[in-house]
Parts: structure tokens; C-alpha cells; sequence
């Protein structure tokens, strides 16, 4: 599958939306279409994978989804969990696809069983290179943020740096991405048109695609579709 495109991006963001209006319109639990939804994150995974993307950045949970019922926020937890079990599994199998697995937000409030489990799985995935995977979990831009700032604010406390020292790098090295260059796509399905507290620091410069299916029904043929749209555009980073 690698070069079907001219040049692709190196970095592709999604926002994951419409699992719960395709389950309602089915007459389905909610749940059920975050059920369906996580089985499009790991086909459309290897699918990015085996399109030769470097980075792909999915939002999974945001900070704001705790207010949902108590019923959906386990439900998504359970397929995380089952998710990083599986991950575990094939490390041990000697299966991995070569992921490198990151999880991006506060571990702060998560079960202790999953914060755990992504910790092994991060270890364990760290030297792969085929494709690195952010999956955002408890993740909010503005939070991210803060905890940079609150990084830097302690160093410059310290005496380490001087006010000086402050550069729009530093900030990007206290982000959960630190390392990483930014998205250079961000797509969101379902029909909504907002990057609700995804990436909004690292968001500078990315082009924006927007979709009206739904995440359940999401396929590659969607992504070629996207990756086409983002080739055809001129991105000039503030030149002319
Ligand atoms: C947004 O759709 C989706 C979520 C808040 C949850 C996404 C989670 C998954 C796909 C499962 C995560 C698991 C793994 C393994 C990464 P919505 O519920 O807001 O949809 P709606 O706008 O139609 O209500």
C-alpha cells in the first residue's frame, strides 16, 4: 500500500465522534457504538500503518467526558482495558505490529488497573518505530498547557532557566507530545466542525478536515479521502 500517495502527512489527528448518534439511530445503547468505534481505532491503525503514516493521534476520552453516565464512562474504560490486554498479549506473542504506543493526558483520576497497563504497554512498545500511536485518554488541550506551564514555572523557580530562557519549544517539550512534530491533518467524522480542547497548542498549523460519517462506519476508503483533500491544499505556515 506504501505510495499510493505522492508524499502523505506525517502526522494524522482524529477525533473519534459520532459513536453515539449511530448507535441511537440503530435503536443501540450508546455503548454499542463505542463498541463498534474501538474496533475502527485498531483497523484504521494498521490501515495508517501500512499506508506508511508515522504518527497518528486518536481522542479517545477528553477531561469534559466524565459527565457522561457512569454506565458509558465504564464501558469505555473496559474497552480500553481490554484493548491494552490485548496489546500486552501480542507483545508477548512476539505478534506487535512494531506500534509504539503513547498515551497522551492525566493519569490523575484514571483506574489504577489501566494507568498500570499503559505504563507496561508504553515500555514495551517503546523501541518499535513502524508507526507511532498517541491515543488521548483523560486528555484536555488546556490542561496540557497548564502542566507545561507549571513545569516550566518550577524550573524557572528553581533557579534552572531565567524568564529568558522561555521559548515556544519549551512549551511544546512539556507537552504529553514532546518529541513528536504536530499534526499535520486533524480530522473529525460525524459532522461536527470543533476541535473541542484537541491539541490546541500543537493545532497551529494543521489543515482541517471534517467528515459526515460516522466513527462506527469509518474505513480507509475515509482516510484516502482525507489524505487526498489535505494533498491538494497549500499550506504556507504564515508565507506567502
Ligand atoms: C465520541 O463519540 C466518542 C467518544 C467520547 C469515545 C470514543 C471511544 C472509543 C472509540 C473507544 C476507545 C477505545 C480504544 C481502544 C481507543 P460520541 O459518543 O460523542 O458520539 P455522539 O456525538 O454521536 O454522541
Amino acid at each position: 500500500m506504501k505510495n499510493k500517495f505522492p508524499f502523505l502527512p506525517k502526522h494524522i489527528a482524529i477525533i473519534m465522534d459520532g459513536n453515539g448518534r449511530w448507535a441511537k439511530k440503530r435503536g443501540l445503547e450508546r455503548t454499542e457504538g463505542h463498541k463498534v468505534g474501538a474496533e475502527v481505532f485498531r483497523k484504521i491503525c494498521q490501515y495508517a500503518s501500512d499506508l506508511g503514516i508515522e504518527y497518528m493521534t486518536f481522542y479517545a476520552f477528553s477531561t469534559e467526558n466524565w459527565k457522561r453516565s457512569a454506565t458509558e464512562v465504564e464501558k469505555i474504560m473496559d474497552l480500553l482495558r481490554a484493548y491494552l490486554g490485548e496489546m500486552q498479549e501480542r507483545e508477548e506473542e512476539n505478534e506487535d505490529a512494531g506500534y509504539n504506543i503513547h498515551f497522551i493526558g492525566s493519569r490523575e483520576g484514571m483506574p489504577e488497573d489501566i494507568t498500570t497497563l499503559m505504563d507496561i504497554v508504553e515500555a514495551r512498545s517503546s523501541d518499535k518505530n513502524k508507526i507511532h500511536i498517541n491515543i488521548a485518554v483523560n486528555y484536555g488541550g488546556r490542561a496540557e498547557i497548564v502542566k507545561s506551564v507549571k513545569d516550566i514555572a518550577k524550573r524557572l523557580q528553581s533557579g534552572e532557566i531565567s524568564v529568558e530562557d522561555i521559548t515556544e519549544e519549551m512549551l511544546s517539550e512539556n507537552l504529553y507530545t514532546a518529541g513528536q512534530p504536530d499534526p499535520d491533518l486533524i480530522i473529525r467524522p460525524s459532522g461536527e466542525q470543533r476541535l473541542s480542547n484537541f491539541l490546541i497548542w500543537q493545532a497551529a498549523y494543521a489543515e482541517f478536515y471534517y467528515d459526515d460519517v460516522m466513527w462506527p462506519d469509518y474505513t480507509g476508503e475515509d482516510l484516502d479521502r482525507a489524505i487526498e483533500a489535505y494533498l491538494k491544499r497549500n499550506r504556507r505556515f504564515g508565507g506567502v
